[in-house]
């Protein structure tokens, strides 16, 4: 969700602006998801290295994001949207933490829309903690090197329990991962957009599915493997 000081910026607003912006883009997306049966929808919200901002704008942030849990959360659940945060949450404070714990539980049992918020959230901190886990079970007892292989490890990043993403957007000209997901994304399609945060809507997200539906997804096959014509080709 990348372009919401840029936003501000150009209105000669202060940056949190272009944040409170980006929450109602937030707003806009979700919807989005929900209107067209999208299972899986992963916003990275705040990095592990958004804590290094100047303290005026994590302070703007944390209010932000305490705020929109206030008011929010009542009506993702009554839309049918289950909540789950990935990140090193315990860096936040007793009130989000508690708020982010509530959403979880309040939303547990919906099934329309997954909705996942990465908030202080480094996808190599992930594959990190993945690597820890397996190590402390290899130290226990519980497991033996040799086991020890992509499913073992992608059974404990982060998200592991749902499909790898289909479609990676990312807004703002920006044309980089910055460590989001970086396990998660092996064969995602990615999908960029100069377009900032603050202003995307239903007619971008469109025109990001309309492309994606375009693309031939092959996972290291051949096209004649996938039993399906190559872009331009006919069967
Ligand atoms: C990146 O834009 C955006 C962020 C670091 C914060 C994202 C937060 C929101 C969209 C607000 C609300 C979110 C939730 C889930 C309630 P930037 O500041 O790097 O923009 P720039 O590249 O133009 O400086």
């Amino acid at each position: 969700m990348d372009g919401n000081g840029r936003w501000a910026q150009q209105r000669h607003r202060p940056r949190l602006i272009g944040h409170r912006a980006g929450a109602r883009a937030v707003k806009r997306s979700v919807e989005f998801c929900l209107e067209r049966g999208i299972g899986a929808l992963t916003l990275f919200a705040f990095s592990s290295e958004n804590w290094n901002r100047p303290a005026e704008e994590v302070g703007g942030l944390m209010k932000l994001f305490l705020g929109a849990l206030e008011r929010e959360v009542e009506e993702l659940h009554r839309l049918g949207a289950r909540l789950r945060f990935i990140g090193e949450r315990s860096r936040f404070d007793g009130a989000i933490l508690a708020r982010m714990q509530a959403a979880e539980t309040l939303s547990a049992g919906n099934t329309r829309l997954q909705l996942n918020i990465a908030a202080s959230y480094g996808g190599r901190q992930d594959i990190a903690a993945a690597a820890r886990a397996l190590a402390e079970e290899v130290a226990a007892g519980r497991l033996r090197p040799d086991q020890i292989d992509e499913d073992a490890l992608g059974a404990r990043v982060a998200l592991a329990d749902l499909p790898a993403p289909d479609l990676f957007i990312r807004t703002g000209g920006e044309v980089r991962i910055s460590n989001f997901l970086l396990w998660q994304l092996a064969y995602t399609e990615l999908w960029f957009t100069d377009a900032l945060w603050p202003d995307v809507d239903a007619t971008l997200l469109q025109s990001a599915l309309d492309d994606y539906a375009r693309r031939e997804r092959r996972f290291g096959l051949t096209s004649a493997q996938l039993g399906q014509p190559a872009p331009g080709e006919t069967m």
